[in-house]
């Protein structure tokens, strides 16, 4: 019966509703691995980090990852991608950038490791992408967000600089 049951809750865990964070603090919400993540509430309300995370994506990575991580001729489709890169890896491929040469192709993903308007919301984009990535969050801009947390527009001060 226990190993039944058990194995009903697996069965269910693998179709279920994205895994709920596992704690927050100040608004800014972390999974059981201590991975930054969304928290989109009942009401469709996203965590200010996803929020900001839509408009520097936006800004930064639109261009070539096209609208809401959909992918383009020429780059690909992020929201594909972060089923299986993970946050350290996400990290290490935006700041170090990737360049794949196969086929005739020249792609080339730019190292953005010294561009503040990127790395000083790299949380806040993986967020954004990871809620995309699960199917959690539609396309364009969520229409409702939490309140900024303190600790973010402090920390956003401190390494944007003056
Ligand atoms: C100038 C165009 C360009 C911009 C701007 C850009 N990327 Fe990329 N990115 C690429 C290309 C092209 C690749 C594919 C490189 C390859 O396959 O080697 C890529 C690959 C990636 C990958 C690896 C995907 C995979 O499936 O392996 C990640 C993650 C990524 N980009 C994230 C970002 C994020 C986040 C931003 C914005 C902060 C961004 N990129 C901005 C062009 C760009």
């Amino acid at each position: 019966m226990a190993a039944c049951a058990a194995f009903a809750f697996v069965g269910s865990a693998a179709h279920s509703e994205p895994a709920q964070p596992a704690s927050s603090q100040d608004g800014k919400y972390i999974d059981a691995n201590g991975v930054p993540t969304y928290h989109i509430g009942q009401d469709g309300k996203v965590d200010w980090y996803t929020y900001s995370g839509y408009l520097r994506y936006s800004s930064e990575c639109l261009r070539c990852h096209g609208p809401d991580g959909m992918g383009s001729s020429y780059a690909p489709k992020l929201i594909d991608s972060l089923k299986t890169i993970d946050y350290q890896n996400f990290l290490a491929t935006v700041a170090g950038g990737k360049k794949d040469l196969g086929a005739g192709q020249e792609r080339v993903m730019p190292a953005l490791g010294t561009n503040n308007n990127v790395m000083c919301y790299i949380d806040d984009i993986y967020t954004y992408l990871k809620a995309r990535s699960d199917g959690a969050l539609g396309r364009n801009r969520p229409t409702e967000h939490e309140p900024k947390p303190a600790s973010w527009a402090k920390a956003q001060d401190a390494c944007m600089g003056p």
